[in-house]
């Protein structure tokens, strides 16, 4: 393949974005852990799948960033999930830590990559990515949107028993509690949701897409979600290597949209070969605007407990 995707943290998302971009063929893949011996025996087994599903991605597992050298896009999903007895601010220390030697170790070798970030807080280890490498803001950016869109999205297809591929939510905002699910911008086949759900059904919706993490968690009862947010990876590394301008909603640095100055946050962008091609700006309401204020003070509350623990 003439493109080059690497991938820091091999862990469960790591791991599986790999794998979904495997599947697509647009790239040779390097997987990049601290564990030794884990990312090999991941990257040669995946390996191995590819004369079975006819890929000829190379996929490559490694404790070394040298290997990363040359890479077009780095995505990063290490870092630690809390532990009993952490707090938010000991984890966003050492994610923090983790966060900004990925990009550091991987930009002496692919000085001109664009980086995608998963690690959480991730608007946070967003703004902390651009902020070490000294990046312009076109080349960092966060993933959160597409998946908690692609939550909404599911729910809605379980709802109203509808094709996925004829329903459109944007869910903006940080992501966390405070999320702005979009209901008057989301749409089945072009039909306003409003117009297809009665308020309740839409409210449920609403509250369990801003709950879909937990949700997980609390299923799964060790670990997070990893197959939809490493199908929301893959789908920007593809978006930004075929330069699709895709307009989805990810994890953005604002410089005044929105009203928002010197931070990240969730809305719709443009993706493309540059990566960050554009923020596209939706008129909001006045309930919107209140959510959007909400949320974006949430977000800001965790930059500025990152900026008191980190010298940026
Ligand atoms: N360099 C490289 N890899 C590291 C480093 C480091 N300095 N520190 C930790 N890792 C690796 C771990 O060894 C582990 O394999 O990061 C991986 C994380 O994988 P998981 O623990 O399986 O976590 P995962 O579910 O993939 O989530 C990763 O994404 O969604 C977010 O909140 C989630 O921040 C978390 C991240």
């Amino acid at each position: 393949m003439t493109a080059k995707i690497s991938i820091i943290g091999a862990g469960m998302t790591g791991a599986t974005t790999a794998h979904w971009l495997s599947e697509r063929e647009i790239a040779d893949l390097v997987l990049v852990d601290v564990v030794e011996g884990m990312p090999q025996g991941k990257g040669l087994d995946m390996l191995e799948a590819m004369p079975i599903i006819g890929s000829d991605s190379h996929v490559l597992g490694t404790n070394d960033y040298a290997d990363t050298a040359g890479s077009d896009i780095i995505i990063v999903t290490a870092g630690l999930a809390r532990k009993p007895g952490m707090s938010r601010d000991d984890l966003l220390k050492v994610n923090a830590e983790i966060v900004g030697k990925a990009v550091t170790e991987t930009l002496k070798y692919s000085p001109n990559a664009i980086y995608i970030i998963l690690t959480n807080p991730l608007d946070t280890m967003a703004y902390l990515a651009m902020k070490v490498g000294n990046l312009p803001r076109e080349r960092v950016i966060g993933q959160a949107g597409i998946l908690d869109s692609a939550r909404m999205r599911a729910f809605v297809a379980m709802e109203t028993g509808v094709s996925v591929e004829n329903i459109d939510c944007y869910v903006l905002g940080g992501h966390g509690d405070e999320m702005v699910p979009l209901t008057r911008h989301s749409n089945i086949a072009g039909v306003p949701l409003r117009e297809y759900l009665p308020a309740d059904r839409l409210a449920a919706i609403v509250e369990r897409t801003r709950k879909g993490g937990g949700e997980i968690v609390n299923l799964l009862k060790t670990g997070s979600a990893y197959y939809a947010p490493a199908a929301a990876c893959a789908q920007m590394a593809e978006a930004i290597l075929k330069d699709k301008r895709l307009i989805v909603p990810c994890a953005a640095y604002m410089q005044g949209e929105y009203g928002l100055n010197d931070m990240f946050f969730g809305v719709p962008v443009m993706l493309g070969r540059n990566g960050l091609e554009k923020i596209i700006e939706y008129s909001l309401d006045g309930e919107e605007k209140a959510a959007f204020d909400k949320s974006a003070a949430a977000v800001r509350e965790t930059h500025e407990a990152l900026k008191a623990i980190v010298s940026l």
